[in-house]
Protein backbone atom coordinates (compact mmCIF):
# COMPACT_ATOMS: atom_id res chain seq x y z
CA UNK A 1 0.00 0.00 0.00
CA UNK A 2 2.81 2.00 1.15
CA UNK A 3 4.56 1.41 -2.17
CA UNK A 4 1.90 2.37 -4.62
CA UNK A 5 1.15 5.93 -2.53
CA UNK A 6 4.80 6.51 -2.81
CA UNK A 7 5.44 5.96 -6.91
CA UNK A 8 2.02 7.49 -7.05
CA UNK A 9 3.67 10.77 -5.42
CA UNK A 10 6.68 10.40 -7.88
CA UNK A 11 5.21 12.15 -11.08
CA UNK A 12 4.07 15.21 -9.02
CA UNK A 13 7.25 15.28 -7.74
CA UNK A 14 9.04 15.34 -10.46
CA UNK A 15 6.78 17.93 -11.89
CA UNK A 16 7.12 19.56 -9.15
CA UNK A 17 11.35 19.70 -9.43
CA UNK A 18 10.55 20.48 -12.68
CA UNK A 19 9.17 23.31 -13.06
CA UNK A 20 11.72 25.79 -12.41
CA UNK A 21 13.80 24.33 -15.31
CA UNK A 22 10.85 24.28 -17.86
CA UNK A 23 9.52 27.72 -16.88
CA UNK A 24 12.93 29.35 -17.53
CA UNK A 25 12.10 28.99 -21.40
CA UNK A 26 8.72 30.32 -20.88
CA UNK A 27 9.70 34.17 -20.42
CA UNK A 28 9.18 35.38 -23.66
CA UNK A 29 8.66 39.31 -24.15
CA UNK A 30 5.14 40.66 -24.72
CA UNK A 31 3.81 42.41 -27.27
CA UNK A 32 2.61 46.38 -27.52
CA UNK A 33 -0.95 46.78 -26.79
CA UNK A 34 -0.26 49.65 -29.42
CA UNK A 35 2.23 50.60 -32.34
CA UNK A 36 5.87 51.97 -31.83
CA UNK A 37 4.55 55.37 -33.08
CA UNK A 38 1.58 55.55 -31.05
CA UNK A 39 2.87 57.51 -28.24
CA UNK A 40 4.30 60.47 -30.67
CA UNK A 41 5.33 63.26 -29.78
CA UNK A 42 5.30 62.26 -26.22
CA UNK A 43 7.72 59.43 -26.61
CA UNK A 44 9.28 59.00 -30.43
CA UNK A 45 9.07 56.04 -32.25
CA UNK A 46 12.92 55.47 -32.21
CA UNK A 47 12.96 55.32 -28.73
CA UNK A 48 9.74 52.81 -28.52
CA UNK A 49 11.81 50.30 -31.00
CA UNK A 50 14.67 50.45 -29.16
CA UNK A 51 13.42 50.44 -26.22
CA UNK A 52 10.89 47.27 -26.42
CA UNK A 53 12.36 45.13 -29.15
CA UNK A 54 16.78 45.63 -27.49
CA UNK A 55 16.40 46.67 -24.13
CA UNK A 56 13.39 44.61 -23.00
CA UNK A 57 14.25 41.80 -25.12
CA UNK A 58 17.87 41.59 -23.60
CA UNK A 59 16.40 41.22 -20.10
CA UNK A 60 13.93 38.51 -20.73
CA UNK A 61 17.16 36.84 -22.25
CA UNK A 62 19.12 37.25 -19.31
CA UNK A 63 16.13 36.07 -16.81
CA UNK A 64 15.74 32.81 -18.61
CA UNK A 65 19.46 32.22 -18.70
CA UNK A 66 19.97 33.05 -14.97
CA UNK A 67 16.68 30.30 -14.21
CA UNK A 68 18.08 27.93 -16.54
CA UNK A 69 21.99 28.23 -14.86
CA UNK A 70 19.89 28.26 -11.39
CA UNK A 71 17.78 25.31 -12.20
CA UNK A 72 21.37 23.48 -12.67
CA UNK A 73 23.36 24.76 -9.99
CA UNK A 74 25.41 22.52 -8.03
CA UNK A 75 25.06 24.02 -4.75
CA UNK A 76 23.10 26.81 -2.53
CA UNK A 77 26.34 28.81 -3.14
CA UNK A 78 25.77 28.91 -6.72
CA UNK A 79 22.22 29.14 -6.45
CA UNK A 80 23.09 32.57 -4.28
CA UNK A 81 25.55 34.10 -6.83
CA UNK A 82 22.66 33.90 -9.16
CA UNK A 83 20.39 35.85 -7.30
CA UNK A 84 21.73 39.32 -8.23
CA UNK A 85 21.48 38.20 -12.15
CA UNK A 86 17.91 37.09 -11.32
CA UNK A 87 16.73 40.14 -9.39
CA UNK A 88 18.48 42.59 -11.93
CA UNK A 89 16.96 40.37 -15.57
CA UNK A 90 13.75 39.02 -13.27
CA UNK A 91 13.06 43.18 -12.28
CA UNK A 92 14.00 44.68 -15.91
CA UNK A 93 11.39 41.88 -17.32
CA UNK A 94 8.38 42.57 -14.65
CA UNK A 95 9.23 46.28 -14.86
CA UNK A 96 8.82 47.14 -18.89
CA UNK A 97 6.13 44.65 -18.87
CA UNK A 98 4.13 47.16 -16.41
CA UNK A 99 5.29 50.03 -17.86
CA UNK A 100 4.29 49.33 -21.79
CA UNK A 101 0.52 48.96 -20.13
CA UNK A 102 0.59 51.87 -18.22
CA UNK A 103 1.16 53.87 -21.38
CA UNK A 104 -1.39 55.08 -23.70
CA UNK A 105 -1.63 56.79 -26.86
CA UNK A 106 -3.63 60.10 -26.45
CA UNK A 107 -6.19 59.11 -29.51
CA UNK A 108 -6.93 56.31 -26.72
CA UNK A 109 -7.72 58.49 -23.46
CA UNK A 110 -3.40 57.99 -23.20
CA UNK A 111 -3.47 61.07 -20.02
CA UNK A 112 -6.76 61.37 -19.09
CA UNK A 113 -7.62 60.71 -15.56
CA UNK A 114 -11.23 61.02 -15.52
CA UNK A 115 -13.20 61.25 -11.66
CA UNK A 116 -13.24 58.33 -10.23
CA UNK A 117 -11.51 56.25 -7.11
CA UNK A 118 -7.88 57.12 -8.56
CA UNK A 119 -8.45 60.72 -8.81
CA UNK A 120 -9.96 61.01 -5.82
CA UNK A 121 -7.35 59.12 -4.21
CA UNK A 122 -5.02 60.83 -5.24
CA UNK A 123 -6.48 64.26 -4.20
CA UNK A 124 -6.65 62.99 -0.94
CA UNK A 125 -2.94 61.88 -0.49
CA UNK A 126 -1.41 65.02 -2.31
CA UNK A 127 -3.90 67.37 -2.21
CA UNK A 128 -4.40 67.64 -6.41
CA UNK A 129 -3.46 66.08 -9.59
CA UNK A 130 -1.02 68.81 -10.45
CA UNK A 131 1.25 68.86 -6.91
CA UNK A 132 1.11 64.97 -7.39
CA UNK A 133 2.44 65.42 -10.93
CA UNK A 134 4.70 67.63 -9.32
CA UNK A 135 6.25 65.83 -6.13
CA UNK A 136 5.90 62.81 -8.55
CA UNK A 137 8.89 64.37 -11.08
CA UNK A 138 10.36 65.85 -8.57
CA UNK A 139 11.43 62.47 -6.59
CA UNK A 140 12.10 60.51 -10.04
CA UNK A 141 14.26 63.46 -11.42
CA UNK A 142 16.28 62.98 -8.23
CA UNK A 143 17.58 59.42 -8.90
CA UNK A 144 20.64 59.20 -8.98
CA UNK A 145 21.43 56.82 -12.16
CA UNK A 146 18.82 54.75 -12.94
CA UNK A 147 15.79 53.46 -11.63
CA UNK A 148 12.51 54.03 -11.54
CA UNK A 149 9.62 56.59 -10.18
CA UNK A 150 6.38 54.63 -8.52
CA UNK A 151 3.02 55.67 -7.39
CA UNK A 152 2.55 52.97 -5.48
CA UNK A 153 -0.69 51.57 -3.00
CA UNK A 154 0.65 51.51 0.60
CA UNK A 155 -1.68 48.67 2.04
CA UNK A 156 -1.06 49.03 5.93
CA UNK A 157 -1.15 53.13 6.13
CA UNK A 158 -3.91 52.71 3.21
CA UNK A 159 -2.55 55.62 1.17
CA UNK A 160 -1.44 55.95 -2.19
CA UNK A 161 2.72 57.27 -2.13
CA UNK A 162 5.43 58.12 -4.44
CA UNK A 163 8.57 55.53 -4.00
CA UNK A 164 11.62 55.62 -6.03
CA UNK A 165 13.79 52.47 -6.71
CA UNK A 166 17.38 52.23 -8.09
CA UNK A 167 18.47 49.86 -11.30
CA UNK A 168 15.87 47.53 -11.97
CA UNK A 169 14.80 47.34 -8.71
CA UNK A 170 10.48 46.13 -8.98
CA UNK A 171 8.81 47.68 -6.17
CA UNK A 172 7.99 45.45 -3.42
CA UNK A 173 7.50 47.61 -0.83
CA UNK A 174 3.71 49.02 -2.24
CA UNK A 175 1.78 47.62 -4.79
CA UNK A 176 2.92 49.61 -8.20
CA UNK A 177 0.71 51.74 -9.51
CA UNK A 178 2.14 53.45 -12.20
CA UNK A 179 6.02 53.43 -12.96
CA UNK A 180 8.19 55.31 -14.96
CA UNK A 181 11.36 54.32 -16.15
CA UNK A 182 13.87 56.34 -15.53
CA UNK A 183 17.34 54.63 -17.54
CA UNK A 184 18.53 56.69 -19.68
CA UNK A 185 17.18 54.50 -22.39
CA UNK A 186 13.47 55.58 -22.24
CA UNK A 187 14.30 59.27 -23.16
CA UNK A 188 17.76 60.33 -24.07
CA UNK A 189 17.22 59.86 -27.67
CA UNK A 190 14.62 62.48 -27.87
CA UNK A 191 15.35 64.73 -24.23
CA UNK A 192 19.30 64.24 -23.92
CA UNK A 193 19.97 64.67 -20.49
CA UNK A 194 16.88 67.37 -19.65
CA UNK A 195 15.02 64.74 -17.75
CA UNK A 196 12.36 67.38 -16.18
CA UNK A 197 10.99 67.27 -19.81
CA UNK A 198 10.89 63.83 -20.19
CA UNK A 199 8.78 63.45 -17.18
CA UNK A 200 6.78 66.35 -17.97
CA UNK A 201 5.49 64.67 -21.43
CA UNK A 202 5.47 61.53 -20.47
CA UNK A 203 1.69 62.54 -18.28
CA UNK A 204 0.25 63.03 -21.75
CA UNK A 205 0.82 59.05 -22.91
CA UNK A 206 -0.16 57.83 -18.76
CA UNK A 207 -2.87 54.87 -19.13
CA UNK A 208 -5.15 56.25 -16.01
CA UNK A 209 -7.46 53.49 -16.74
CA UNK A 210 -4.93 50.71 -16.40
CA UNK A 211 -3.51 52.73 -12.78
CA UNK A 212 -7.34 52.64 -11.36
CA UNK A 213 -7.76 49.02 -12.20
CA UNK A 214 -4.55 48.31 -10.35
CA UNK A 215 -5.98 50.51 -7.64
CA UNK A 216 -8.98 48.71 -7.64
CA UNK A 217 -6.99 45.25 -7.62
CA UNK A 218 -4.98 46.02 -4.58
CA UNK A 219 -7.55 47.69 -2.20
CA UNK A 220 -9.95 44.70 -2.99
FE1 LIG B 1 13.76 50.66 -19.77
Amino acid sequence: MLSIAKSALRPSLARAFAAPASSASLHTLPDLPYAYNALEPYISEDIMKLHHTKHHQTYVNGLNAAEQSYAKAPSVRDQIALQSALKFNGGGHINHTLFWKNLSPVNADGGKLTDGPLKKAIERDFGSVETFKKSFNAATAAIQGSGWGWLGYNSASKTLEIVTTANQDPLLSHTPIIGVDIWEHAFYLQYKNVKPDYLNAIWNVINFKEAEQRLAEATK
